[in-house]
């Protein structure tokens, strides 16, 4: 797991921000910065840049390589110093606290402001890039695309996809967004997953879901990745969450993918709550339902 920079993030000086970003920028180019173009890009003097080395090495900000030069490259946890201090400077953070959850490709904690917000990292690209980086260790790195752009870029298509489905569906209220990490409503209650709802809730609460999805398709999106582990449940309804893959509703596949969405909902309701869902389901006509927004037909589905 990425450690949490927020631990530490006080004791950083105005000149370790400048290498950062000095390296970040070289990141544009080459996934390992040469160490003597360092100064140019941090606008430090060499001896700085090798004090401030020192130190961003020290909270393991950066990776160091040597290939055929001296090479440095951001973490995620230099690259989360960076996006905090963006937050910091912008006011829109005060305060980071305790993990609120790891998921599969993010990092979410706390965070502290006038009202309680959660901060989401992107760590998409991770994995990939470790299997990248082992293949090309030795050969150039033209045509890389580095794990900051595939994280920033989640980043911002999750924030998109907020803005815009923000308050006509259930989601978290979108506050920022930096590089790989957004700043969005804490949400409160618990994942669908870990919650045992009692019998006369469930045909309710799978209501409520699919009017959800509804909204969202009529707002222009689906989901694309639904899951018990995406929808959280507390006393005033749902929250549906997690939407950096989501699919704009004129994609080509975005019938198909609905259509999985509904498939992977309605399965774990099954396998849940056996005895209070409906037992066939049939995905075609909810997808058509939900399509044409036609609320009755999934009420009575849900209902059958
Ligand atoms: N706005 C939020 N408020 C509270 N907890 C959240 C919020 N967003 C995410 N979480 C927690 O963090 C976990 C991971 O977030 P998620 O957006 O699902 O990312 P991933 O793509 O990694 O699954 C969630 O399962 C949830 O427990
Ligand atoms: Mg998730």
């Amino acid at each position: 797991m990425v450690q949490n920079v927020a631990a530490f993030f006080r004791e950083l000086e105005p000149e370790d921000f400048y290498l950062l970003s000095g390296i970040e920028q070289g990141m544009r180019f080459s996934e390992w910065v040469q160490r003597e173009q360092l100064p140019k890009y941090s606008s430090l003097t060499a001896e700085e840049v090798t004090y401030r080395l020192d130190r961003c090495m020290k909270h393991e900000l950066l990776e160091r390589k040597t290939i055929q030069y001296e090479g440095y490259q951001l973490t995620f946890e230099g690259y989360d110093a960076l996006a905090l201090r963006s937050f910091a400077e912008r006011e829109t953070v005060d305060g980071v606290g305790a993990p609120l959850g790891v998921g599969k490709e993010s990092d979410v904690y706390e965070a502290m402001s006038f009202q309680p917000l959660a901060l989401k990292y992107h760590r998409e690209g991770i994995t990939n890039f470790r299997e990248v980086t082992r293949e090309r260790e030795y050969t150039a790195d033209h045509n890389h695309v580095s794990w900051l752009y595939t994280a920033r870029k989640a980043a911002e298509a999750e924030y998109d996809a907020l803005e815009t489905l923000y308050p006509d569906v259930s989601v978290p209220r979108p506050v920022d967004q930096n590089r790989h990490a957004i700043v969005m409503e804490k949400l409160d209650g618990g994942e669908l997953s870990r919650v045992r709802l009692e019998s006369e809730q469930v045909v309710g609460v799978l209501d409520l879901v699919l009017e959800e999805l509804t909204a969202a398709y009529h707002a222009g999106f689906v989901h694309a990745d639904l899951s018990e582990y995406n929808v959280f449940i507390d006393e005033s309804g749902v929250t549906i969450f997690d939407w950096p893959q989501a699919v704009p509703t004129d994609h080509d596949n975005a019938g198909e993918l609905l259509a999985r969405d509904l498939t992977n909902i309605y399965r774990y309701f099954r396998r849940k709550y056996p005895s209070e869902t409906p037992e066939s389901a049939n995905i075609e006509a909810l997808s058509d339902a939900i399509a044409s927004n036609d609320l009755e037909s999934i009420r009575s589905y849900c209902s059958s």
